[in-house]
């Protein structure tokens, strides 16, 4: 059996990593037949001491083949061959299996229009990361606002410095200062959501043709930007303590990004946070290849396990982090508000993008919501969203512990808002997707987290708990688990069916 793999040539002085190279070796012997279906693969140690390479290579290789579905592991007994004619359809191994799916998505276009997925009054929904407007400070916003109107008069409506109103600038500074970010308010620059500030660093630094690298999966708001700026993307495999370091210096070796795009802590999708040690490579790694890093806080501060994380920010020496930080799932995504921090020598660059994109953010809205965090508003809303986010986290993890099918995985994310199942290989999520969405309950397909068909994973979705009412989720993720149970046990008795 052994004697199989001694056709695999491993190159060690090329810029591809090892484990890459072996995982295409062997996708091709099991492509190409020379390994069967259902063949039991030599052990870890085996395969590392014939071809002399060491054991971390060979799982990250076998772990890559497992994600692809070319080979399945069957517990305590090995690793073995997928049989690739049984498995359904709509699975994408090479690129061209995909079609089905895409098709898919476009017949539910309704569903799901501009990454948006369209939800009624009925439906338990766990596809949107945003709160839901009852749970918005309307009444003491109201108060803010009628303080600033009656304050400032008229200039509470004239032009506003694009920079930002600078007690706002002065109120963030303070805040990130007790997060460990070293900053003042001329570092800050206020943006009309984090979604502009993307916009903007992309506007101000890439160029047609240029590389940026993401996360793989990662948010699909980052994803437009990168593609309508003409950028080519470069995707780099997340894993669960962040993104795969070997990977990431070969992209950045290979295609001299000038920007990396990071959502550190509760990444959105996969709520994966980045180990201290990754924190610390990346910032490495950025100075080393001579690029900056977007670092995308989205929601650091819903830390319901104590991670006290410490964003890559507070580390940066080197000045090459832009933070960006959104208060759209904390307070109202409608006001548009956010601000980012940006290193010293791209401070007029940026100011330019921003200028050019809406001259400012809202003047009155930058007034008020200074207000409302100086009249301690701000912190009493925010203990009060984290609570109802905390009790949902924590029933969502409780009712998933008790009721996820055999063969579904997810990692506890500690915090943040999204939860990632990974599902079995041969599970169709867009069949579970339009199924779920006849019974009134939404999710959304981890398909549309990826920026490429190549890197495209169709087994995945996200599970949001932040528009889902704390009574609802029990009865939901229930429902779900159900779907799931049926469309496994469907999917067993199709395999076993004899062939007459
Ligand atoms: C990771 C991430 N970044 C940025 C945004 C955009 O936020 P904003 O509403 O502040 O533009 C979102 C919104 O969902 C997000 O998930």
């Amino acid at each position: 059996m052994l004697e199989l793999f001694s056709s695999i040539t491993i190159d060690k002085d090329s810029e591809t990593p090892l484990y890459i190279q072996l995982y295409e070796n062997i996708k091709k012997m099991i492509e190409g037949n020379i390994l069967a279906p259902d063949m039991k693969l030599p052990s870890v140690r085996q395969l590392a001491s014939s071809l002399h390479v060491n054991q971390i290579t060979v799982v990250s290789a076998l772990k890559l083949l497992q994600k692809d579905g070319f080979i399945y592991t069957r517990p305590g007994s090995g690793t073995y061959v997928e049989d690739l004619m049984s498995l359904p359809e709509d699975k994408n191994r090479d690129g061209s299996s995909i079609v089905a799916d895409e098709l898919y998505l476009q017949d539910d276009l309704p569903m799901i229009a501009d990454g948006q997925i369209n939800v009624s009054s009925k439906t338990i929904n766990f596809a949107s990361a945003t709160p839901t407007p009852d749970l918005f400070p309307v009444e003491d916003f109201k108060a803010a606002l009628n303080e600033v109107l009656d304050r400032d008069k008229g200039t509470a409506f004239a032009y506003q410095d694009s920079h930002g109103y600078y007690p706002l600038r002065e109120c963030v500074a303070g805040m990130m200062q007790k997060a460990g970010i070293n900053c003042t308010p001329g570092n800050v620059q206020i943006i009309s959501g984090a979604q502009q500030g993307i916009d903007i660093i992309s506007k101000a630094f890439l160029r047609q043709g240029d590389s940026v690298v993401t996360e793989s999966p990662t948010y699909t708001g980052a994803i437009a930007v990168f593609r309508t700026r003409g950028a080519q993307i470069v995707d780099v495999e997340l894993d669960e303590d962040g993104p795969n370091m070997e990977l990431l210096e070969y992209s950045l070796k290979k295609f001299k990004p000038k920007l990396i795009y990071a959502i550190p802590s509760f990444h959105n999708p996969t709520g994966y946070t980045y180990s201290e040690s990754k924190r610390k490579e990346m910032l490495n790694l950025a100075e080393k290849y001579d690029c900056y890093i977007i670092e995308d806080d989205y929601v650091s501060d819903l830390d319901f396990e104590g991670k006290n994380l410490l964003p890559l920010k507070a580390r940066d020496k080197n000045n090459r982090v832009i933070f960006i930080k959104s208060f759209s799932k904390i307070f109202m995504p409608g006001l548009r508000l956010g601000f980012m921090i940006v290193p010293q020598d791209m401070r007029s660059n940026i100011l330019e993008a921003k200028h050019t994109t809406d001259i400012s953010t809202s003047g009155l809205i930058q007034r008020a919501f200074d207000t409302y965090i100086r009249k301690g508003y701000w912190d009493k809303h925010f203990k009060f969203m984290f609570d109802i986010y905390e009790e949902r986290y924590f029933k969502t993890i409780k009712v998933l512990d008790e009721c996820l099918p055999d063969g579904v995985h997810y990692t506890k994310p500690g915090g943040g808002l999204n939860i990632w199942l990974n599902m079995p290989y041969g599970f169709s999520v867009n069949s579970l997707f339009k199924q779920s969405a006849a019974n009134d309950i939404a999710f959304a397909p981890g398909s549309i987290f990826y920026s490429s068909n190549s890197s495209k994973r169709m087994n995945s979705l996200r599970l949001s708990f932040a528009s889902v009412y704390t009574d609802q989720i029990e009865p939901g993720i229930n429902s779900l688990c159900r779907m799931i149970r049926t469309q496994q046990e469907k999917n067993i008795s199709l395999r076993n069916m004899p062939i007459l």
